[in-house]
């Protein structure tokens, strides 16, 4: 499938999980992907695994350095201005405020935000004339209280802002940015929780009207549609692509 025509993309936190399966599918139709992770290993299973252009990075992208290291790789590999973005990069946590020190708190907020705010703001001039696409993953947890995630919820509450923020400011370039906000997706960083957690089984999988947990390919397929021309009338928004969760009080009926 061509749907990007051979688009330059850039995939954060690709070796694992809803990343990966990102650039894979972007791959797929057609883009050129950066796939970008601190994991090396992971990145070279998934550009094996790629059937398309994919291309590994490898950054730890809470260093300073991080996205001028990323987008000089992205001008080497593929030579052609950006074209789509996806922050996909971050961590969950399980900790309510009383947990949380000063440092958890600026640890949380650099690997959900602060991370997703400079490469968002060092991508800008990556663009071409044509413009582009950012997709920031946010969580269903930045829309809706849970318990035992402040700092987690705060970061991702406010990508939901800075992406209505950018895209107020960079819609009339010709950037449109939106935010996916998944719900439970079972990956590497959550095949555990759901397996030991009653409050994960009961408050998000069955409290979930589609009655299970998302994949990652229920996530990439919307970051697909958003990064594509279908979406070139939408931006600011935060898509939820969570089975209904957020949208509900939805309760089994026994
Ligand atoms: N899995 C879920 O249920 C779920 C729900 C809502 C939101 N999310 C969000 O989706 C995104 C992906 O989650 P996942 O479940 O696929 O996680 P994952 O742990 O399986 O994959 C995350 C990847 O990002 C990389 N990464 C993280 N921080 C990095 C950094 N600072 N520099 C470089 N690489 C980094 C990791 O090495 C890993 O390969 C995260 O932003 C997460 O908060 C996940």
């Amino acid at each position: 499938m061509d749907r990007f025509g051979q688009a330059t993309a850039i995939v954060t936190g690709a070796a694992s999980g809803i990343g990966r399966e990102i650039a894979l599918v972007l791959a797929r139709q057609g883009a050129r992907v950066l796939a970008v992770d601190r994991n090396g290993e992971g990145l070279g299973a998934v550009c094996a695994q790629a059937q398309g252009t994919m291309r590994p990075c490898v950054a730890e992208l809470t260093a300073q350095d991080a996205p001028a290291t990323v987008f000089a790789a992205c001008r080497e590999a593929f030579g052609a201005p950006l074209s789509i973005l996806v922050n996909n990069a971050g961590l969950g946590n399980a900790r309510a405020a009383h947990d949380t020190s000063d440092a958890d708190f600026d640890r949380y907020m650099d690997l959900n935000l602060r991370i997703t705010f400079r490469m968002s703001r060092d991508a800008l001039p990556q663009f071409g004339p044509e413009g582009g696409a950012i997709v920031n993953i946010a969580s269903i947890f930045g829309l809706v209280g849970f318990p035992r995630s402040a700092p987690y919820a705060a970061a991702k509450a406010a990508l939901g802002g800075l992406t209505r923020q950018m895209a107020a400011d960079y819609g009339p370039r010709g950037v449109r940015v939106n935010a996916v906000a998944p719900g439970l997706i079972a990956t590497p960083a959550t095949a555990e929780r759901i397996a030991a957690s009653p409050l994960f089984q009961q408050g998000l999988i069955r409290a979930t009207p589609l009655g299970r947990a998302g994949t990652p390919a229920d996530v990439a397929d919307a970051v697909a549609f958003l990064c594509s021309r279908e979406a070139a009338f939408i931006s600011g928004q935060t898509l939820a692509v969570d089975g209904g969760w957020s949208t509900t009080h939805f309760v089994p009926e026994s």
